[in-house]
């Protein structure tokens, strides 16, 4: 059975010391009541070794936001993902679309992050999507099926460790969220890519989650679409209380 998700994407926000009361007050709260998903947040690299130590791995996951597309070595600057792992970390952020913006990666850097990532036992959260000129020109099915050849030259065994996040980017700290009908809509459509790929077992236990000024007041909507397991939050997940606000909307 696929798992259902939620996922903290702090960005670049948050000094280590400010990092460290958040992950612990969050912490805090999900010891004292356990949340009905798994639960994840993906800090800056210099956090990850600190929030290891003190989160509680049996109620909280940790990532990072990135990982390198080399091994080791003479790249000044970089973190791989081997690194990531010594930390305690569990998973890995890649392919989110400030990522391949802002730092040209394309599908073939994220295919190499993504094979790394699984070579050090990182779970990927890998982030496809369009934006908004896409969207409104009727091409977001192409653009994900695109995007996702970057974790398609998978082996099966590998495919089902890798997570899914739709983000598109219009919804991205816009404040604008994707209507629960488009949200499904196109997850449908992302997990029906994956049974053509993989089979339809393989598609049925992948998660994929929406991830796009989700917050409290929205999350339960888009979350009890058949084919959203879950979110990646940004802006939202800066808030012990708001992140726990949508933890919340897999109560029952
Ligand atoms: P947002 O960001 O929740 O602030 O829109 C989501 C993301 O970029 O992962």
């Amino acid at each position: 059975m696929r798992k259902n998700i939620v996922a903290g994407n702090w960005k670049m926000n948050k000094t280590l010391q400010e990092g460290i009361v958040l992950a612990k007050e969050l912490n805090e709260m999900l010891v004292a009541e356990k949340p009905n998903c798994d639960v994840v947040i993906c800090t800056p690299f210099i956090h990850l070794a600190s929030v290891a130590s003190i989160i509680d791995a049996s109620v909280l996951g940790l990532g990072a936001e990135n990982c390198a597309d080399k091994v080791s070595g003479a790249y000044t600057g970089e973190v791989s993902a081997e690194m990531v792992a010594s930390t305690g970390a569990q998973y890995v952020i890649l392919g989110h679309s400030e990522r391949r913006a802002y730092y040209h990666e394309t599908v073939e850097i994220l295919e190499e992050k993504v094979k790394l990532a699984l070579a050090n036992n990182l779970q990927p959260i890998f982030c496809i999507g369009e934006v908004e000129a896409e969207r409104d020109a009727n091409k977001q099915n192409e653009v994900v099926a695109a995007q996702l050849a970057s974790v398609f030259s998978l082996s099966a065994e590998d495919f089902s460790k890798v997570i899914l996040a739709y983000e598109p980017v219009w919804a991205i700290g816009t404040g604008k969220t994707a209507t629960p009908e488009q949200a499904q809509e196109i997850h449908a459509y992302i997990r029906s890519l994956v049974a053509d790929k993989y089979g339809a077992e393989v598609a049925d236990n992948t998660s994929i989650l929406y991830g796009g000024s989700c917050k409290p007041s929205n999350a339960k909507e888009l979350f009890a679409n058949p084919d959203v397991d879950g979110g990646l939050i940004g802006g939202a997940a800066l808030k012990a209380s708001d992140f726990k606000g949508i933890i919340d909307a897999f109560k029952v």
